[in-house]
Parts: structure tokens; C-alpha cells; sequence
């Protein structure tokens, strides 16, 4: 790992600030349309999602609640492990409600999958899928988002919430990392 400073490690700049202001109040009001008369329970995935959560949630002209979930796959690692560990569970009950899970990404759809499985067991009214970023190569259609704010190609993404190593979360845009930052060589 070769960690310096954003300058360097970035190599360029997939989504700009404006851009992804702009895309997430569409995606607010989209949200704000479809739950208008429900008070959907607005579910966080941290802590990668977390920037977005608080933007998306902003837009959005309605009642809402929210709640929150820390659940980990990747650790420090680049690939997914293929478990997901479940680390901090909702507060509040889901019966006979609506829920929005947001993630930042979905990669491999593992984790979305393991979301929706466990939160469907618990008998809501509906659970719909909201992805910033969704990795559409790299996992089946059939477990892909329901409503995603861009389709990207595999590389390595940070910013925004995103992180390597916990690094680079709080750069406000979404950049491509350089290869020698998380390569062994
Ligand atoms: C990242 C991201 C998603 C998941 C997507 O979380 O926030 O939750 O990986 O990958 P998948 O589709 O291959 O399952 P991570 O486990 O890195 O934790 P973090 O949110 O704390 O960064």
C-alpha cells in the first residue's frame, strides 16, 4: 500500500462534485414521488454510504425515517471476502413497512443480496434497492439495484463515502485510484 496524498494517488476524476449534486436530486426526487404518502424507513449501509445517505435523504420533500446498519465485506482487502458480517443491526422494527436500502456501491452484489435476504425475513410492506455506483460487469443482473445513480466499468473507485483502507472518504468527488496505490508490486 503507497498511500500519499489525494493529488497523487488519484487518477482521475470519474464524477465531479456538480455532477453527482446534480444526479442525487434527481434521484431525490424520484424517491420523493414514489414514497410520498408512506414515511419509507430510509436504511444507511455504513459506513460507505454514508455522504450519500445524508445528501440523498436531503432531497427528499417528504416524511421520512431513518436507520442505520454497519455491515463489512472487504475489510482492507480490494476483493470481497464472500462473507458479510453483519456488525451493527437496525433500531427500530421493519414490519409492515416501506424501506429504501442505500449503498454507495454494488460490486459483486453481495452485499446487497445478504441485505435484502435478512430485511425481507422481517415481513415489511416493500424493501427497494438505491446504489450510487453500480460495478454492472461484475455481479448477475438478477441481484442488481432498483434504482442506481450511475453504471461504471470495474475499476477501483474512492471518494464520496468510498474508501481504500479507510482512506479517501471525504474527497468530494469520485475518482479512479492509481493501480501502484493498492497494488503488491
Ligand atoms: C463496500 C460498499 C458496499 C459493498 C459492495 O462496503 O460500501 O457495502 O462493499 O460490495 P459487494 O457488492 O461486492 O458486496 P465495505 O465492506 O468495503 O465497507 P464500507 O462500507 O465500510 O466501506
Amino acid at each position: 500500500m503507497r498511500i500519499t496524498n489525494e493529488k497523487n494517488d488519484i487518477e482521475y476524476v470519474l464524477f465531479s462534485e456538480e455532477t453527482i449534486r446534480a444526479r442525487v436530486a434527481e434521484l431525490g426526487k424520484q424517491l420523493t414521488e414514489m414514497y410520498k404518502d408512506s414515511e419509507p424507513i430510509m436504511v444507511c449501509i455504513l459506513k460507505g454510504a454514508s455522504i450519500f445517505y445524508t445528501d440523498l435523504c436531503r432531497q427528499m420533500k417528504t416524511q421520512i425515517h431513518m436507520d442505520f446498519m454497519v455491515v463489512s465485506s472487504y475489510g482492507n482487502e480490494t476483493q470481497s471476502s464472500g462473507a458479510v458480517r453483519l456488525i451493527k443491526d437496525l433500531d427500530n422494527t421493519i414490519i409492515d413497512r416501506d424501506v429504501v436500502i442505500v449503498e454507495d456501491i454494488i460490486d459483486s452484489g453481495l452485499t446487497l443480496k445478504y441485505l435484502k435476504e435478512i430485511l425481507l425475513s422481517r415481513k415489511p410492506r416493500s424493501v427497494r434497492t438505491v446504489c450510487l455506483l453500480d460495478k454492472y460487469e461484475c455481479h448477475p443482473s438478477e441481484i442488481g439495484c432498483d434504482i442506481s445513480g450511475f453504471s461504471i466499468n470495474n475499476a477501483f473507485v474512492v471518494g464520496y463515502g468510498l474508501d481504500y483502507a479507510d482512506y479517501y472518504r471525504n474527497l468530494p468527488y469520485i475518482g479512479v485510484l492509481k493501480k501502484e496505490v493498492y497494488s503488491e508490486e
